[in-house]
């Protein structure tokens, strides 16, 4: 069975939709009269978007951005877009959904993508954060959990493209990673 590649739970599936109930009311209550775009980053984000955006009541609308970093130009923050957001942003609020803030990096760029394409305003809201990890300057306004340096699976999280599944975050076995 797919659990039995789990070390250990983390955060199981009833503590993760009680933490996107709470996350969901603060955010429509930040959000009040506005309709911002959330704006999902793929694969990830998905199962996140989901349970989170039911809870956020708000006339909000959904796009997806699919990105992946420039091989080899880690630092400078490059991204290539895979798949781009259906339409326009300019003028409007963006809370871009994302499943892990690790460095940063990833973010970082999408944030500056986002910026030039017109976003009025952007945020961030991740369900988890490794902040020891963190390698250039940026931050998520709305984090689920915050979680030390593990790799973790599930919730849309993956290793090799699997485990996203899980309908719990956990941490991989270290036998099947090293
Ligand atoms: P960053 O640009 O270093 O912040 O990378 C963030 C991305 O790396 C996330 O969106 C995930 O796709 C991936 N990632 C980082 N840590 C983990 C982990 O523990 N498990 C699975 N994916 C991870
Ligand atoms: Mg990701």
């Amino acid at each position: 069975m797919l659990v039995d590649d789990v070390a250990e739970v983390l955060f199981d599936e009833e503590e993760i939709k009680k933490r996107c109930m709470e996350l969901g009311e603060i955010i429509a209550n930040d959000y009040q009269e506005k309709e911002p775009i959330l704006v999902a980053l793929l694969k990830g984000a998905i199962p996140f978007l989901a349970e989170l955006s039911k809870n956020i009541d708000l006339p909000l609308e959904v796009d997806y951005l699919d990105v992946s970093s420039y091989e080899g130009t880690e630092s400078t923050g490059e991204i290539n877009i895979r798949k781009d957001l259906d339409r326009s942003i300019k003028g409007r609020d963006i809370l871009i959904v994302e499943d892990i803030v690790d460095t940063g990096r990833t973010l970082k760029a999408v944030k500056k993508y986002l910026l030039d394409k017109g976003a009025n305003d952007i945020k961030v809201v991740a369900l988890l954060d490794k902040k020891s990890r963190r390698a250039v300057d940026i931050d998520a306004e709305y984090v689920g959990f915050d979680i030390p340096d593990f790799f973790v699976i599930g919730f849309g999280l993956d290793y090799n493209q699997k485990y996203r599944n899980l309908p719990f975050v956990g941490v991989l076995k270290k036998e099947l990673y090293c």
